[in-house]
């Protein structure tokens, strides 16, 4: 046997033990001080590509000269997600065993497109999505599979609603097939859109459904407008309901959309992205009433239930009319075990997997169901805590009703107009954002701007809504000031 150039293999593994212990104590110090930050850096574009040589080295960097590079250059270019007052999107944390997770599956690096490839992998994401299902109390029958985000989620649901109405689309594609449509509320999530635009369906057939006065999808208008479109020749395919929209966590009723989707011979899927983990919380398991009579859901993991980027779980009541969608094995993918297992490559495009099952097991495990509800239910209350400081100052206004951990509002002064009122809004958002102090989002409402606060970090306590809300209102008043 020849011992291999000292120029091939690995780097030392002393090296990356070293620089992998002092990594996990930098991060230890970091979760725990977050704070030490400012939420948004304070930096303009191109200051970080101005600091990153221009191509590769030649020769190999010490780890020591690299890890300094992402003290120096890399973390001071950071907007930080874990600090407790990032209240923008929607807010989302990752935690010390998702963090773990994380760390163990780079090192395993399985890839989990066979059961073969690894069998623990496969199992235990079967055996985890089937857990977080019993925790959200929903009913037996939902095969589930993990998957990079919502949006690919989304693509693949609605990939098999097309697969089931079409037949042989696989083979022939959408030539001679009558336009399909999809559904969804008009506040529904950009995702629908690009998953309708990707499937070629055509973003025209894409039918945004008018909302009610709480900004959920009106069942009637659903029915309308699916009735309207049969009678023109148009084929009804899917509807998408959301529980807990990306701008006002509202809710729409499942229950009443179901069957009316149902009649229509549509797919129905559910977007819980956002809302679904929250049905973890007894007092909110009816977030998800009906959704046991959907063919599919996503809930994101990585939003709200502190599994680091990324981690989506679709689930859905018809794996076979998915597997029909995407399976296509080739020779040397085959396997003795075909028949007995499941191939989770056979339920999307992805062939290669990541192992992303080990950081959401360790969370459920580390968490476990009371600390996840006790945490979740924490948040909604400081959104509840939050529109009550709304309330009781005069010239803010809620704009939104508060079902979740997400406050829309609007700083609207009595005696301005409301042109006046938007232009306010969006330099309070700036202003606070450029401080440093905290990081808010913004949407429009009745085509006005409204500041959104949304609560999801697992480190957000009482004193960091109250520093916001603090720095809120300074920023109202210089930006009063400046007319
Ligand atoms: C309701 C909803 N659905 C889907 C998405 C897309 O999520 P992802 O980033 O995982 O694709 C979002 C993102 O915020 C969302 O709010």
């Amino acid at each position: 046997m020849t011992t291999p150039p000292p120029s091939l293999g690995d780097i030392a593994p002393e090296d990356f033990r070293r620089a992998a212990h002092a990594a996990v104590d930098w991060i230890a110090d970091y979760l725990e001080h977050p704070e030490r930050y400012p939420v948004r850096p304070p930096v303009t574009p191109g200051d970080i590509s101005a600091q990153l040589a221009p191509s590769a080295p030649v020769t190999g960097e010490s780890l020591d000269a690299i890890v300094q590079d992402f003290h120096d250059v890399i973390v001071p270019g950071i907007t930080h997600w874990n600090h407790p007052t990032f209240f923008g999107y929607f807010s989302i944390s990752g935690s010390y065993p998702g963090i773990l997770g994380e760390l163990l599956a780079a090192g395993l690096n399985v890839n989990n497109m066979l059961w073969l490839t690894s069998p623990a992998a496969t199992e235990l994401e079967l055996r985890t999505v089937d857990w977080l299902r019993q925790l959200m109390g929903l009913g037996d029958g939902w095969f589930g599979e993990i998957t990079d985000t919502a949006s690919i989620s989304t693509l693949y649901a609605l990939a098999a609603a097309r697969e089931l109405a079409s037949g042989d689309i696989r083979a022939r594609g959408m030539t001679g097939l009558a336009p399909m449509r999809v559904y969804c509320s008009a506040h529904a999530h950009s995702s629908v859109d690009k998953a309708v635009i990707t499937l070629g369906l055509g973003h025209d057939n894409l039918v945004k459904v008018p909302v009610d006065e709480a900004f959920r999808m009106r069942p009637d208008a659903l029915r309308a407008c699916i009735d309207a479109d049969i009678a023109a020749g148009y084929r009804p395919i899917a509807v998408v309901a959301t529980v807990g929209t990306t701008s006002t966590s509202s809710i729409d009723d499942v229950v009443s959309i179901v069957p009316i989707a149902r009649a229509a011979g549509c797919w129905v899927h559910v977007d819980g992205a956002y809302g679904g983990p929250a049905a973890i919380v007894p007092e909110l398991r009816w977030l998800l009433d009906g959704v046991d009579g959907a063919d599919s859901l996503v809930v994101n993991p990585h939003k709200w239930l502190f599994t680091p980027v990324d981690c989506s779980v679709l689930y859905t009541k018809r794996p076979d009319v998915l597997k029909r969608a995407f399976s296509l094995v080739a020779e040397y993918l085959r396997t003795r075990d075909d028949d007995s297992v499941v191939n989770l490559m056979d339920y999307g495009v992805q062939l290669g997997r990541r192992f992303r099952s080990l950081k959401l097991w360790m969370v459920l495990r580390a968490f476990g169901a009371d600390g996840i509800a006790e945490r979740l239910r924490h948040h909604c209350e400081l959104a509840r805590d939050f529109a009550g400081m709304l309330h009781y100052e005069g010239a803010w206004e809620i704009a939104a009703p508060v079902p979740l951990s997400l406050v829309c509002f609007r700083f609207a002064p009595a005696g301005s107009d409301e042109a006046t009122r938007d232009r306010w809004n969006m330099a309070i958002l700036e202003h606070v954002n450029a401080s440093g102090v905290a990081l808010l989002s913004h949407t429009k409402l009745h085509d006005r701007v409204v500041l959104r606060l949304a609560i999801g970090n697992v480190r957000t306590q009482r004193e960091h809504v109250e520093r916001t809300w603090q720095a809120l209102r300074d920023a109202a008043r210089e930006v009063v000031r400046r007319g």
